[in-house]
């Protein structure tokens, strides 16, 4: 109960302008201070939809002496956190509302149209406000083109800006107005805060409500019409879609997923996104046989794994980043990570792999990669990802640079990691290699670096 009441007490703390969340943390006399801090962070993240949800089920009505603080909290870990531990006497009569908790929260995904608990987040009236990051469209291009999207809008009223010029013309947006993104074709953008979960186009597939750094994984995969790909982590399936969408339905995509549920959502939005070249399989990639006669055409894997979502702490928050997950859990996840690309790697035909997560932890972003360069698997490399993106992986490693990463300040999208990963051309391999080198090697004579052909 400790853990819940502190919180409580935060939370009761930064609505009334008592100080600042690092200041009500430390002032707390809850312990562990790191934990106090992401389930007060988490809470108020989903503060929203949590509200929605309590007030749905008339929780407090039916519970007079739960204040409302503490019911947020509680209500947060039974539904999104990780379930009641502890909790005292408010443990038993949660669980008498557990059922009806989980009903209205089923039902509010239902009514704004997402699958995904994050999704909730953007869909929430007044928290994209508060978080400023612009409303990203991807056209699908399966049901619709660019110019008859953009021909729509303007009839309904809405003013097309053209081509961005830039970050800060995106940051400023605001009104009936959108741009095209000036980096990713196929993108629009609308004003933060645009909500288009009841537009006819979304509705119809024609639109797809998805962050721009989400979108950099498929893009740069870039799987031609006709090729095999692997999508080995695919649901909810936004990527997969978008991997369909460049394929032009022609081809293959094997799509893997150990959640039953979330591959549920992902044939809705894949039938609706007129998908039709997508195998779904509810299976464990680390259990699909690289030597398969099936897969013996994959060029192509997206490797979209698990991870802390750490990059998805919205910046309505005062210290972003501040939230970290544990070390337990990063070294859990980056384990999983790790055996993940491994297997990837191992895919004989594979040309090209897509590493990314949506967690700005160097755990299970720069060190993966790292790691598994060093391992030597094979004769990858790490590509030069979108040279003109502005910002790039911490350099932990040469090469590095080469990664990209994002988040709400430099890129005005969700925190994002993505790598690239190529097999290397036995004749053109010297110079290129020595992204693959993990340390300095002196000893190697000074060879002219052949400047790389392949951008993306
Ligand atoms: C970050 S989400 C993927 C999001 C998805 N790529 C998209 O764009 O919609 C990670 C997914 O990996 C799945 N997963 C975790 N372990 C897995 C495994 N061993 N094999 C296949 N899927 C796994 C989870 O169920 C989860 O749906």
């Amino acid at each position: 109960m400790a853990l819940y009441g502190a919180a409580a007490t935060v939370l009761s703390g930064l609505e009334a302008h008592q100080g600042s969340l690092k200041t009500l943390v430390y002032g707390s006399r809850f312990q562990n201070v790191r934990q106090l801090y992401a389930l007060v962070c988490e809470t108020q993240r989903y503060s929203a939809v949590l509200d929605a949800v309590i007030r749905s089920a008339k929780l407090l009505e039916a519970e007079k002496k739960l204040k409302p603080h503490l019911a947020k909290v509680l209500v947060y870990e039974l539904l999104l956190g990780r379930g009641l531990r502890g909790g005292g006497r408010w443990k038993p009569v949660l669980s008498r509302h557990k059922a009806r908790l989980q009903a209205e929260f089923a039902r509010l995904k239902v009514k704004r149209c997402v699958s995904r608990n994050e999704d909730l987040l953007e869909s929430s009236p007044g928290t994209a406000q508060v978080i400023q990051l612009p409303r990203f469209v991807r056209v699908n291009t399966l049901k619709t083109c660019l110019d008859d999207t953009i021909d729509y809008f303007k009839r309904e009223g809405y003013s097309y800006q053209g081509c961005a010029s830039g970050l800060d013309e995106l940051r400023a947006l605001e009104g009936k107005r959108f741009f095209l993104d000036p980096l990713l074709p196929e993108l629009l953008v609308f004003p933060s805060g645009t909500d288009l979960h009841k537009h006819p186009l979304y509705q119809a597939g024609h639109l797809i409500l998805q962050d721009k750094a989400s979108c950099l994984p498929a893009m740069l995969l870039a799987p031609p019409p006709g090729s095999h790909v692997i999508d080995a982590c695919a649901a909810p399936g936004n990527k997969t879609s978008h991997l369909a969408a460049l394929l032009k339905n022609q081809g293959k995509i094997f799509a893997f997923d150990l959640d039953a549920g979330r591959l549920a959502a992902m044939a809705t939005l894949l039938t609706r996104a007129g998908v039709s070249c997508c195998e779904i399989a509810n299976e464990d990639f680390l259990s699909i046989s690289p030597s398969n006669p099936r897969y013996s055409r994959v060029q192509y894997i997206l490797l979209d794994p698990s991870c802390s979502g750490s990059g998805m702490v919205s910046r309505q928050l005062e210290e972003p980043g501040a939230v970290s997950p544990s070390q337990e859990r990063l070294h859990a996840l980056a384990g999983f990570q790790r055996r993940a690309l491994r297997h990837a790697l191992s895919f004989p035909a594979l040309q090209r792999l897509v590493y990314s997560t949506c967690s700005v932890c160097q755990e299970e972003n720069e060190d993966v990669v790292q790691d598994i360069l060093q391992q030597k698997l094979g004769p990858f490399r790490l590509v030069d990802a979108l040279p003109l993106w502005p910002q790039r992986g911490l350099s932990t490693f040469p090469g590095a640079e080469h990664c990209i990463r994002a988040s709400p300040e430099a890129t005005l999208t969700g925190g994002f990691f993505v790598a690239v990963l190529e097999r290397v051309d036995e004749k053109s391999s010297g110079p290129e290699l020595q992204l693959l080198a993990e340390e300095p090697r002196p000893s190697v004579a000074p060879k002219k670096r052949k400047r790389r052909q392949k951008k993306h």
